[in-house]
């Protein structure tokens, strides 16, 4: 069979990593998540003293930091200039400067390059998940899923992996956000006309497994 591509897009606490990396293990699918890949240049970013402020300090170092991912659904690794950064991109620091590091054309078109490399060069196919797949990095892609949830389901599923995070404050931090990712000049976060759109709000997460699982099988 030809190797089949799989782009998931989505807000934030949608459910697109579980459902991403158990849909790819289940398939025996490569998974990329492209969130990390822009946590780990922000890392990189704010470790280096990089002004987030300044979109123009940022373009001038984009293409500085070597980022690697590890396309296994069952250990997804992220590396940058060969130091394992997993930890520390979930931080909050880390969460709250993303998106003006990724709103950089600069470092969008070094981040899309690297994914589009992954993509083609997975064996029996790939699961990418993310803001702009379906749209902008593979817009060939075999499926495009997009997935949402309401913003009340989202903070409380984000609050749960977060263990006693205040719901009220993860709510608006991801409100911000999805409004800054959204509205970006640059492949701002977006269905693609061809995307399938699954609302999560009611779903439990192997509802949602089974679901793009059964859109993939008719797909390959
Ligand atoms: O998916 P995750 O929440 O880890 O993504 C972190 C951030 O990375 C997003 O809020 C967004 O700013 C950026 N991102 C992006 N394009 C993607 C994936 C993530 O701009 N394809």
């Amino acid at each position: 069979a030809k190797p089949v591509i799989v782009a998931i897009d989505g807000p934030s606490g949608t459910g697109k990593s579980s459902t991403s990396k158990a849909v790819a293990a289940q398939l025996g699918l490569s998974y990329l998540d492209t969130g990390a890949q822009y946590r780990a240049i922000t890392w990189w970013m704010v470790s280096n003293g990089i002004d987030i402020e300044d979109p123009t300090a940022i373009a001038a170092v984009a293409a500085k930091p070597e980022i690697i991912s590890g396309t296994d659904p069952a250990n997804p690794t992220i590396s940058v200039d060969g130091t394992d950064v997993a930890g520390p991109i979930r931080t909050q620091e880390v969460t709250s400067k993303v998106s003006a590091v990724s709103a950089v054309p600069e470092v969008r078109a070094r981040i899309t390059e690297l994914q589009r490399t992954l993509a083609t060069s997975a064996e029996y196919g790939i699961v990418v998940e993310g803001r702009d797949i379906g749209t902008t990095v593979l817009p060939d892609a075999d499926l495009k899923i997009f997935l949402t949830a309401s913003a009340e389901a989202r903070a409380a599923r984000r609050s749960g992996e977060l263990k006693g995070a205040d719901v009220n404050a993860t709510r608006e931090a991801l409100i911000k956000r999805d409004a800054a990712d959204s509205s970006r000049k640059t492949s701002p976060l977006a269905k693609a006309d061809d995307a399938v759109e699954v609302d999560t709000t009611a779903l439990t997460l192997p509802q949602v497994i089974e679901c793009v699982v059964t859109l993939v099988e008719e797909k390959r």
